[in-house]
């Protein structure tokens, strides 16, 4: 027997009913994942600072380094990039604007570029008329970085350093580092290291990766570490096949970058803040709205 309209209706209006009764529980949702965000973010700094203190690495460093040389050796061409003609041509006003300082500051100051890569930010700075000691631990990084900056070799000096164990003071004009502190082991570590090489009155120049913090990021982010669990038990060269097939000779070096070096911390821009207070900088904020932090600061002179 069929069932009657009013029961259809009855029986409709319970569902919703139902329904809605799940859709109240949105708000209550809404609130746990922004209170669990901060706790995890809270959590996540603990860890960070206590591995600062005991001087702890996580044990993936050298995986890290070895994709980060293979790709300067194999992969060196792609978007931003040096082979990048439109990259380039905008990189001088690209470090304005992330630097947050005027062309005219940068000529006869002393930059250091704190894991250079193969130098494409080392290249803007020269041409912006600083002198620029470019390192990395990576021996490929080093010999390209010697390469696309030969116009400039009287203003160039290179030096392979290990970050973490690099602890010497100096009195550069500005300590510039891009992408580096986050894939280092120990994050607070490698900024204390590259915050000691501005001098009194020098400045910083910081790029760490952030957490995401809405859908677009959280689907980018994703999308990093499916490809990441992905490739885990491929062989760099593998990976790097997998990357041109997948993406394409443009693309490939970033998704590469993105996903082969087992370490890839992110932060809140409040933990930083917090971390460049206490290692005596000051004027800290960020220069362009990223979800990668693109964070200045000035280190505080001594006080008489
Ligand atoms: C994402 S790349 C950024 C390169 C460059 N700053 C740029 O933006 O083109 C990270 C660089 O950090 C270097 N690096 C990673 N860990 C390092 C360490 N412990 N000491 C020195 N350099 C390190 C890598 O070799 C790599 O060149």
């Amino acid at each position: 027997m069929s069932e009657s309209p009013v029961r259809t209706l009855a029986r409709a209006i319970r569902d919703t009913w139902r329904g809605l009764g799940s859709l109240r529980q949105f708000p209550r949702l809404i609130e746990q994942a922004e209170y669990l965000d901060r706790e995890v973010a809270r959590i996540r700094a603990d860890l960070r600072r206590s591995a600062w203190r005991q001087q702890r690495t996580t044990g993936l460093e050298a995986q890290t380094k070895a994709s980060f040389s293979f790709q300067w050796e194999h992969m060196p061409t792609g978007r931003a990039l040096p082979s990048d003609a439109s990259f380039m041509a905008g990189l001088d006003e690209h470090i304005c604007r992330i630097t947050g300082l005027p062309r005219e500051w940068f000529p006869g100051k002393r930059v250091v570029d704190v894991g250079c890569g193969i130098g494409r930010y080392s290249y803007g700075l020269l041409q912006l008329g600083a002198s620029v000691t470019a390192c990395d631990q990576s021996e490929a990084a080093l010999r390209r970085t010697a390469e696309l900056c030969a116009p400039f070799k009287d203003r160039l000096t290179l030096r392979r350093i290990d970050l973490l164990e690099w602890r010497d003071e100096a009195d550069f004009d500005l300590a510039f580092s891009f992408g580096v502190v986050h894939h280092t082991g120990n994050t607070y570590l490698a900024v204390e290291h590259v915050c000691r090489k501005a001098g009194p009155g020098g400045r910083l120049f910081l790029m760490i990766y952030g957490v995401p913090e809405n859908t677009p990021a959280w689907r980018e982010v994703n999308e990093y570490e499916r490809l990441a669990e992905e490739v885990r038990h491929l062989s760099l060269e593998q990976r790097k096949q997998l990357m041109l097939d997948r993406f394409g000779p443009d693309a490939a070096h970033g998704w590469f970058d993105a996903v082969s070096p087992r370490i890839n911390d992110r932060l809140t821009f409040e933990e930083i803040q917090d971390l460049l207070e206490e290692l005596g900088f000051t004027n800290i904020a960020r220069t362009i709205d990223a979800r990668d932090h693109h964070v200045v600061a000035v280190r505080r002179p001594p006080v008489m």
